[in-house]
């Protein structure tokens, strides 16, 4: 066993690393405050590569392995997880189930355009009905021949008013339950296709998240990803590796947020001394350090699971469930190590906090990750 990074993957989380400081650090607060969409960043994310990471270079991705795509998400999340999400679901969501599932046409028309960053993509599968329950698919795509007649309302979508490229789930045959769902591209501009008002959100305020109207959207037959019926396996395999970027996501934020508390507490005297000589305070980091540690291992061996083709649906619900606990509980210590200053925007620490909560609903709830896991344990 060996915990050790390659050459490689040094230099690739310290690209990341710079990027992140350099570029995403700037104007991070006023974008929070604005719901401002890092547009200029995203172009600069998709030269950097970092928007097809793990795409076969063929079809212009970075060829990249699933632990490079962790140190990355890590990286872009301990500074400015808005922008980590946009890149989480191009990969993950959107590029990743085109290359696995889709036609060789699909992914030259595509993917060669989403894994370089001209296209930015969203997925598209929850409804105002079906969340967590997301078999319950209201959405329905009739088939018409030579195109499905595509009617009803995603919410939440990530990327929503943003993307050149929908993932759409939908139901084909509500008699099949499971297995009457397919998943379809949308392109945006299609006729019947609307993008409503941008939600306004606690955290992650600068990714743009929207609810999509579909009215009598025709989508051409070529347009459905994998055989007939197979939408709802595809959602789930995808959103396994979906999960592994969040995980990621969670750990960059709470990572994030105890170097922010660990240099704060070196600085910070009270009582004659820095607080970080304090045990209320150097306890507190010892337990961040400790399940920020833990998280990293579940998130890469995950990501490990991934890349040597074994199973990794549990492995990533575990990863996701642990690290987003780590991130929602050690950002909350992370403003209360900063006291009055923790509360005040120019810290940083109150964003990572509201940032955190997400990381605990999306692509799968934790209570969601606890099904996965637990049904997956029972019928070993
Ligand atoms: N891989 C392949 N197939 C799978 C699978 C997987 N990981 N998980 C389930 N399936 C298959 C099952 O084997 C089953 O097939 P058979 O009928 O042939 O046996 C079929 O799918 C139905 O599975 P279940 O009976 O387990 O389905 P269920 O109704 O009990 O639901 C669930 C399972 C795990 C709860 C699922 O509904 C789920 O994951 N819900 C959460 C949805 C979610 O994560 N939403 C996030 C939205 S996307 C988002 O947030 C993106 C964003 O913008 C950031």
């Amino acid at each position: 066993m060996d915990f050790s990074l390659s050459e490689e993957h040094i230099m690739i989380r310290d690209a990341a690393r710079d990027f992140a400081q350099t570029e995403l650090l700037l104007g991070v607060i006023e974008r929070d405050e604005k719901q401002h969409f890092p547009a200029e960043l995203v172009k600069k994310m998709g030269d950097l590569g970092f928007l097809g990471i793990m795409v076969d270079p063929k079809y212009g991705g970075s060829g990249m392995d699933t632990i490079s795509y962790v140190l990355i998400m890590e990286e872009l999340s301990k500074i400015d997880a808005s922008a980590s999400v946009i890149v989480s679901v191009n990969n993950s969501l959107v590029c990743y189930g085109l290359e696995a599932f889709g036609t060789e046409a699909q992914k030259e028309k595509y993917l060669t355009k989403l894994a370089t960053g001209e296209f930015v993509g969203a997925f598209c599968l929850s409804e105002p009905e079906a969340g967590s329950d997301a078999t319950s698919q209201k959405t329905s795509a009739i088939d018409k021949g030579d195109y499905y007649l595509l009617n009803g309302t995603k919410n939440w979508i990530t990327n929503g008013g943003r993307a050149d490229v929908y993932i759409v789930i939908a139901q084909t045959d509500k008699h099949k339950g499971s297995h009457g769902i397919n998943a379809f591209i949308v392109e945006k501009g299609m006729e019947g296709f609307h993008v409503g008002p941008k939600e306004n959100k606690l955290g992650i305020r600068g990714s743009d998240t929207h609810t999509l109207q579909f009215n009598d959207v025709k989508v051409p037959k070529e347009n459905r990803i994998g055989d007939d019926g197979a939408g709802f396996r595809f959602a789930m395999k995808t959103l396994s590796g979906g999960r592994i970027g969040i995980a990621a996501q969670a750990l960059g934020i709470a990572a994030g947020a105890y170097e922010l508390a660990l240099k704060y507490s070196k600085e910070r005297k009270a009582f004659g001394t820095e607080i970080c000589n304090h045990q209320a305070i150097a306890f507190k980091l010892a337990d961040m350090y400790t399940d920020i540690e833990a998280a990293r291992h579940l998130v890469m061996k995950a990501a490990w699971d991934k890349d040597q083709g074994n199973n990794y649906d549990v492995s990533s619900a575990m990863a996701k469930l642990y690290a987003s606990k780590v991130a929602m509980e050690h950002t909350v210590e992370a403003v209360q190590i900063h006291g009055g200053n923790g509360f005040v925007k120019d810290y940083h620490v109150e964003r990572l906090m509201r940032d955190a909560k997400i990381t605990q609903i999306y692509e799968g709830t934790s209570e969601i990750q606890k099904i996965v896991i637990s049904r997956n344990i029972i019928k070993e």
